[in-house]
């Protein structure tokens, strides 16, 4: 019998590298996309036409509690992939409201649907390192306290909870991934590292502007997306649904990564100053990169580093692709469409 599996935030960038995983497998796709005035499909329009024909879609919101009810109602698929959310931390400080009523109300209208009317089906829900804000330990894994430093990382607490909770109550298989950060060639634009990958490729190409950014001191622990989701099918395959963390266990800092861009198209980079005032300079002295109070947050979230010893251990996820690689890949590409 063929697999049935909904995803949901199927145009954003695990979307893609999801929906690749899953028809590889062999799986009946289908996708929640909503509707916008330019019908644009995201990370969806990347997909080879052959892939991207077989999707089955259906627009929808996930705050419409009704289209989820009813979706979960006709389709009852075997798997749900939540992960439809406004993710992006920085706009979270702007946008509360809107943040908590997709991340918390959404994540609550898939949960009660299945509840409701498909409770075979297994969902994973996309938590978060970010739930660990200010890390009270170093590594962290599924026993480290939450500390959440934004209204981004509190909806996703919500979130988190709403699944453990409906899990221990009604007895569903609802499994909680705290994924670190992973990125890819096809990571939304806004986000650090792609910022930093498409501006090189572009400075590659001709473009003399400089590179601004916030914090160049923040540490992430950086992971390649396409391995990410398939942490999240294994983590589906299980015979009991949990809570697992997942990441690379290697840090580096926002500065780190920027050396490592230029270094792909053989530009050293020699950084001067700090704080605001903080440089970076070619060796023919031209300023490359500066630092703007533009895209610094109220609160910082950094200092993480994974221990994926659970999941390593109970799914066999692997991840192998390390930072210089995921560097190279994502400027390589953006050289490839600058
Ligand atoms: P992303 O690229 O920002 O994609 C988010 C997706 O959610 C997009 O498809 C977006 O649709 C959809 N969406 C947003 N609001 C929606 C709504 N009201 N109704 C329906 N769909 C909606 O995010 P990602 O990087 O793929 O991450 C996937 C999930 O994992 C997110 O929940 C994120 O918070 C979480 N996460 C990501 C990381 C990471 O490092 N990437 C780490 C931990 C957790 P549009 O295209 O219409 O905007
Ligand atoms: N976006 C951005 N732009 N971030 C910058 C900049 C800049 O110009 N300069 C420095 N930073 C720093 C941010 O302050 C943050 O510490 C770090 O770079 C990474 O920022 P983002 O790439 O925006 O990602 P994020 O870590 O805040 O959030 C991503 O990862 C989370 C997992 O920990 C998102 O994908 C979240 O949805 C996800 O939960």
């Amino acid at each position: 019998m063929t697999t049935k599996a909904i995803i949901t935030g199927i145009t954003g960038q695990d979307g893609y590298f999801l929906t690749r995983l899953l028809l590889e497998k062999g799986y009946e796709v289908h996708g929640v996309i909503r509707r916008n005035s330019s019908m644009s499909v995201g990370t969806l329009a990347l997909l080879e036409p052959k892939l991207r024909e077989q999707v089955h879609i259906h627009y929808g919101d996930l705050t419409d509690a009704n289209f989820l009810d009813d979706l979960l109602g006709a389709e009852k698929p075997q798997e749900l992939y939540q992960l439809a959310a406004q993710s992006f931390v920085g706009y979270s400080f702007q946008n509360p409201s809107s943040t908590y009523d997709v991340n918390i109300g959404g994540t609550l209208n898939v949960a009660n649907a299945i509840k409701d009317y498909s409770r075979n089906t297994r969902l994973y829900f996309a938590a978060t390192s970010e739930l660990f804000g200010q890390p009270k330990e170093t590594p962290q894994n599924e026993n480290t306290p939450f500390y959440p430093r934004s209204p981004y990382a509190i909806s996703k607490l919500a979130g988190f909870w709403t699944v453990k909770t409906y899990r221990e109550a009604y007895k569903l298989f609802m499994t909680n991934g705290i994924l670190f950060n992973h990125e890819s060639e096809v990571r939304g634009p806004e986000f650090v590292t792609r910022k930093i990958s498409l501006h090189v490729a572009r400075h590659k190409h001709g473009d003399t502007s400089v590179l601004e950014l916030g914090n160049l001191d923040a540490r992430k622990d950086w992971g390649y997306a396409k391995e990410f989701v398939e942490g999240m099918w294994k983590m589906m395959q299980l015979d009991e649904p949990d809570d697992f963390v997942l990441g690379t266990g290697e840090v580096h800092t926002v500065r780190e990564f920027v050396t490592e861009a230029f270094r792909e198209i053989g530009k050293v980079v020699h950084w001067k100053g700090t704080g605001l005032d903080e440089t970076g300079i070619s060796e023919s002295g031209e300023v490359l990169v500066r630092v703007s109070p533009k895209f610094y947050r109220p609160l910082e979230s950094d200092n993480y580093r994974a221990d994926s010893t659970k999941a390593r251990l109970r799914t066999h996820w692997d991840p192998q692709v390390r930072f210089a690689q995921l560097v190279k890949t994502m400027v390589q590409s953006d050289l490839t469409k600058a």
